[in-house]
């Protein structure tokens, strides 16, 4: 299990995130919605050890990690997906695949196995990452994750500006990737979107955590819940 413990970010003098708690069990999709500039995406890298923590704590399995890095939170299996994609332009599909495959035979995740969960990318093999379209890159840096074979995978708006049949597509990779007992963060700013997906919800709001529950308690709260969203 990996949790998130009172954790504070800064960038700079300017303080992103207030005391963030939050945490994600194997084989459970959990949603973490908010409005634009709440700190989602800085909630999700001080995850991944991409952006450290001035105050609060990482566990792993009930451990207080020291001197978090990307590397080491890496290692652990814990993967970031960031909005940005993060895709080799000039490289083929199956290339940008390879960069990050540090699978062998009895790897669950391969290249293959990734192909077959997107079919739309094995057909897109050959093609270069510059050519894909918006949905497509977004499966390609999913399955760059899932080929460092992730115990946690943290998905930061993986459905903006995508069509919806193509947004639907990588939900339900999501959903099938969530099966398999990784634990899974999703950030959206629209909470329709990952209603149909997770099982918790935290709600950020100016670096805080501002709401947090099932499923059932976020439907009940929806008009407080939209009120923290609203822009
Ligand atoms: N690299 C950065 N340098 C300075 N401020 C940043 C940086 N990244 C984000 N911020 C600020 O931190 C706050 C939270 O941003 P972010 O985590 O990106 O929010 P969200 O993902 O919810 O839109 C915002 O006020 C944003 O302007
Ligand atoms: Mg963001």
């Amino acid at each position: 299990m990996l949790e998130l413990e009172r954790a504070q970010v800064f960038y700079g003098g300017a303080q992103a995130l207030f005391e963030v708690s939050m945490e994600i069990e194997p084989g459970e999709v959990v949603a973490l919605v908010g409005r634009n500039g709440a700190g989602k995406s800085t909630a999700l890298k001080a995850l991944a050890g991409w952006e450290p923590l001035r105050e609060g704590t990482i566990r792993w399995n009930g451990s207080a990690l020291r001197a978090v890095s990307a590397e080491q939170m890496s290692r652990l299996g814990i993967a970031l997906v960031p909005d940005s994609r993060q895709v080799f332009p000039l490289l083929s599909v199956e290339e940008n695949l390879r960069m990050s495959s540090v699978a062998h035979k009895a790897s669950r995740w391969t290249i293959e196995s990734a192909f077959s969960l997107f079919p739309r990318l094995a057909e897109r093999r050959t093609a270069a990452g510059a050519a894909l379209s918006g949905g497509e890159q977004q499966m390609l840096a999913i399955a760059r994750a899932l080929l460092c074979q992730p115990a946690v995978l943290l998905l930061d708006e993986p459905t903006e500006g995508l069509s919806p049949i193509m947004a639907q597509a990588v939900l339900e990779a999501i959903r099938t990737v969530a099966s398999e007992q990784i634990g899974i963060v999703i950030v959206e700013q629209n909470a329709r979107i990952p209603l149909q997906l997770a099982r918790r919800f935290y709600v950020l709001d100016s670096g805080c955590v501002a709401w947090k529950g099932n499923r059932e308690a976020f439907l009940r709260d929806e008009e407080k819940v939209n009120r923290l969203m609203s822009v």
